[in-house]
């Protein structure tokens, strides 16, 4: 028996991967398009190192590959972390984001159904199709609201969040149309090793290297709730594991920050470790420009069923996480190379400076 992984060659299916192949002895397969952010060298550790892991490439879309794959290695649960995931590229351009989160969930769906119902009825029942969603598809939080609960209504306010509660339904309308033991997680921001600079927490690490502006929407003011994605890692493995098909369980580090204080606390890191020169504060580079379109206020999660259900805590806080995620990136400068080369700089130049 095997896993199938979806997306493995991003930031969090990676560092899924990383996490399964030194905690598990069961073999993975790593499926993915390796669309501009999926990265061969997240993987470098474990590709032709350890006979556990293969790679395919491969879109979620291909119905016909995505089942023979199936049947070929006997799979007996999918881990779905393939997506298009940056909100500011799907306002943009949300086309890919429809074509993948959403048509791509479906047929990836349609597959695991097929290979599914053709399994004996005890690895029916041991079957999982595990949907890896995001807290946005909840909408916005006032200061005061409630962090976010696994009942509460989906009021998704960009065409990611749109195309990722999309995908949502369908999974559970797999479940209780057809019975496929398919479990969603919803998670908060995630932040660590191997994540693209397009995001707050590498962009502010990568550009305050670079002597870049440190861009911040709006006034800065954002909360958002930062999880450690190894934390994350371990919750998925454990909802694998030990999750009740049907359900949702949410996921956060219980870290919530506005973006200002994010930006604030990298910059002390980098003041202290890698002074520049003149000594400067990097905090000088923040430049505020133009707010996101849309730009959703507050983000939090309550993490009470997966502690309750399944003992998970996060165990970093983001004091200790966000040190040893600066810690990486100082360290992994050839992996940043690989991850902002010719469309990287056109994405930067498309959407700041222009
Ligand atoms: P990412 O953008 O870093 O990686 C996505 C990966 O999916 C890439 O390797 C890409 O090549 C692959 N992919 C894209 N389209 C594909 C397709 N059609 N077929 C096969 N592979 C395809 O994303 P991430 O940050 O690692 O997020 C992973 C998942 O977690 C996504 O579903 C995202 O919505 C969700 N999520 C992310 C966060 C976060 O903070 N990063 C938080 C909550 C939820
Ligand atoms: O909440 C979970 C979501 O977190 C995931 O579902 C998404 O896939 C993931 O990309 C992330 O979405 P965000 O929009 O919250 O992440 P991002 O890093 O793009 O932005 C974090 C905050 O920082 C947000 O309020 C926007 C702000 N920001 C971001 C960038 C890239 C800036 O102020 N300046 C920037 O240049």
């Amino acid at each position: 028996m095997s896993i199938l992984v979806t997306g493995g060659a991003g930031f969090i299916g990676s560092n899924y991967i990383l996490d399964w192949l030194a905690e598990c002895d069961e073999p993975v397969i790593n499926v993915d398009k390796l669309t501009y952010a999926g990265n061969p060298h997240n993987l470098a550790a474990v590709k032709d190192k350890h006979d556990g892991y293969s790679f395919v490439q491969c879109d979620i879309n291909d119905y016909d590959q995505i089942v023979q794959l199936l049947k070929k290695h006997g799979i007996r649960a999918i881990v779905n972390f393939a997506a298009e995931s940056h909100v500011d590229r799907s306002i943009h351009r949300p086309e890919d984001f429809i074509q993948t989160n959403i048509v791509g969930t479906y047929r990836l769906l349609e597959a695991a159904k097929e290979h599914w119902g053709a399994l004996p009825e005890e690895d029916q029942e041991a079957f999982r199709f595990l949907h890896i969603s995001t807290d946005e598809v909840y909408g916005s939080l006032e200061p005061d609201d409630p962090p976010f609960r696994e009942g509460d209504c989906y009021r998704p306010n960009s065409p990611y969040s749109a195309s990722k509660a999309s995908s949502d339904h369908l999974v559970r309308a797999y479940h209780q149309t057809y019975g496929l033991p398919a479990i969603i997680v919803n998670c908060s921001n995630n932040y660590g090793p191997f994540q693209l600079p397009e995001k707050l927490i590498p962009m502010c690490i990568f550009n305050a290297l670079s002597g870049d502006p440190i861009y911040i929407y709006g006034d800065g003011q954002q909360i958002r709730d930062w999880l450690y994605v190894k934390d994350h890692c371990k919750a998925i493995r454990l909802v694998l594991d030990q999750g009740l098909a049907g359900k949702t369980y949410n996921i956060g580090g219980e870290a919530e920050k506005t973006n200002l204080q994010v930006v604030h606390a990298i910059c002390e890191i980098l003041d202290r470790t890698t002074p520049g020169s003149g000594g400067n504060s990097y905090a000088e580079q923040i430049e505020f420009i133009k707010d996101r379109l849309g730009h959703d206020r507050r983000y939090a999660i309550d993490t009470t069923m997966i502690k309750n259900e399944l003992g998970w805590k996060p165990d970093q806080t983001f004091e200790a996480g966000i040190e040893k995620t600066v810690a990486w990136y100082l360290a992994n400068q050839d992996w940043v190379a690989t991850a902002t080369g010719v469309s990287y700089k056109t994405w930067v130049e498309t959407h700041y400076k222009k």
